[in-house]
């Protein structure tokens, strides 16, 4: 699976700076160094107490249980034992946002846009009290699209394990009265085509034409202190003009966003409970097989 997570805001990081993030995998600091970004593991060697809440002086901290001191740039451990060094992974910039990689695998792309024709716009962290795969299935759940999202599927949607992502397509149109509804209906003249692939239960890609506007956007899932932080990043592809651009992706930014806040209310407190699985399920099914096997009666 998949091993690159989206850490944070490019623009988050500046030079000399420590920036902390949340992966999966466990806390980290981001830096930017003269040669690019990278992340250092922000979890004590010793017993693991979490260092992004350790005092600070400059790239030093302490960790705040029994006083090791680590300097993060070079990872070296200035008190403690010299071979208790904090490790590093690599880390890339893309779609204006830091990339730092854990495991194998390519860094996201966007079937229908290159990088470098992309317009991107990272959002607000969002806190879910759920778990990340409760978030990263509710992505692959047609059958809410119609009860919360207001869009009718306009033909059966198609979706399985790619290599090794997941991908779902559909299409839909907007059913709703909301004004982000009406635009898209005008916008898209009735046929919105969305295709959604997970690289990991951790990273989703969303892609979706509308009309003659194809829009993306990147969702990094992180475990948080109320269940999950949810990171997007809106992208658009580039027409030309830099503030037609962000006034496009801002738009773009409203639209999804306008999207994901009705999924706010039913996804607090989710949690997957036996027998859940009805026909019309199938997608979600397939996207917990493809995810590492969680069964009804497994918490999602
Ligand atoms: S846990 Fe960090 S010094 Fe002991
Ligand atoms: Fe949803």
């Amino acid at each position: 699976m998949n091993g690159w997570r989206l850490a944070a805001a490019a623009r988050e990081l500046r030079e000399g700076d420590l920036l902390e993030a949340n992966l999966p995998e466990g806390p980290v600091f981001l830096l930017r160094t003269g040669s690019g970004v990278l992340a250092r593991g922000a979890r004590c060697p010793h017993m693991g107490a979490d260092l992004r809440f350790a005092p600070r002086r400059g790239g030093r901290v302490t960790c705040a249980l029994h006083a090791w001191e680590f300097d993060v740039p070079s990872g070296a451990c200035l008190a403690g034992p010299r071979d208790a060094s904090l490790f590093s992974l690599p880390a890339r910039e893309a779609f204006g946002a830091v990339f730092v990689q854990t495991g194998e695998g390519a860094l996201p792309a966007f079937e229908s846009m290159e990088e470098s024709e992309v317009a991107a716009l990272p959002g607000s962290r969002v806190a879910l009290a759920c778990a990340p795969l409760g978030v990263a299935l509710n992505a692959f759940d047609v059958a809410h699209l119609g009860t919360v999202h207001r869009r009718e599927l306009l033909e059966p949607p198609e979706f399985g394990a790619v290599g090794d992502v997941f991908r779902l397509r559909y299409a839909s149109r907007p059913s709703g009265r909301a004004p982000s509804d009406r635009l898209m209906l005008a916008l898209s003249k009735g046929r919105i085509e969305v295709t959604i692939t997970a690289l990991s239960p951790f990273l989703i890609v969303v892609e979706s034409r509308a009309g003659t506007t194809t829009s993306g956007l990147l969702v990094g899932l992180s475990p948080g202190g109320a269940g999950t932080e949810v990171f997007p990043v809106f992208c658009v592809k580039r027409s030309g003009g830099r503030l037609a651009d962000a006034l496009r992706t801002r738009l773009s930014r409203w639209l999804y966003t306008e999207f994901l806040k009705r999924d706010l209310v039913p996804l607090t407190g989710f949690a997957l409970t036996e027998g859940s699985f009805q026909p019309g399920d199938e997608s979600v099914r397939a996207f917990l097989e493809w995810a590492g096997g969680v069964r009804p009666g497994e918490r999602a």
